[in-house]
């Protein structure tokens, strides 16, 4: 379905195609570029996996390992980018906001219990993510822990969307503050 021509009921498509994108591993907004940055470091990003949107807060949901650059990087700066294409659309979303990490904590807990025994596995490696390595496959530890997991929450303060259309191009910014939301047409 094509962005609407109607600005007031863009964030909820927007929302719509994201709830979709949490639960439908053949949508290719399943797979944003996270990006995020450091005054030390400059800004980095890397495919991530949406686990879940929570249309209600515009909250979207990602798992990863504590000891991942970004968690280091969201420590200094807690704005991150989620860029999501979807080729058929020739849709992108940039979704702008403030990340929540749980790194420790019961949502934390509860959340690594519901994952199977081989997703809770990529959180078992003995080296933190981006250690250099003599072989190509790093050491597990030999007990599932769940010391490594952790949970982040990006909750959208901006959407900018952009469709690339036959008869013309379209992109939108939608922005929420003080509980409302501004939604304007921009050149794409
Ligand atoms: C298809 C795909 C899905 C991925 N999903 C995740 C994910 O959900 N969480 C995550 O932390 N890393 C995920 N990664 C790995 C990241 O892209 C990245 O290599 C890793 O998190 C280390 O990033 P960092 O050192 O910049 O933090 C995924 C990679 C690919 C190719």
């Amino acid at each position: 379905m094509p962005i609407p021509t109607d600005l007031n009921q863009i964030p909820d498509w927007i929302a719509a195609q994201l709830v979709r994108a949490g639960v439908d591993r053949k949508s290719a907004m399943k797979w944003p570029v996270l990006v995020t940055g450091s005054d030390a470091s400059g800004s980095s990003g890397r495919v991530v996996v949406l686990r879940r949107f929570e249309p209600q807060n515009h909250r979207a949901v990602i798992y990863t390992d504590r000891r991942s650059r970004k968690m280091k990087d969201l420590a200094e700066r807690s704005q991150a980018e989620l860029v999501f294409f979807d080729p058929k659309q020739m849709l992108q979303v940039r979704l702008r906001g403030d990340a929540i990490v749980h790194a420790d904590g019961a949502i934390k807990d509860a959340t690594f219990d519901t994952l199977s025994a081989r997703s809770q596995s990529d959180y078992s490696t003995i080296t933190a993510p981006g250690a250099r390595l003599e072989k190509p496959q790093p050491e597990r530890e030999l007990n599932l822990s769940r010391d490594h997991f952790a949970l982040i929450e990006i909750d959208a303060f901006e959407y900018d969307v952009l469709s690339l259309e036959r008869d013309g191009h379209r992109r939108a910014l939608i922005e929420f503050s003080d509980q409302q939301c501004h939604a304007s047409w921009v050149t794409p």
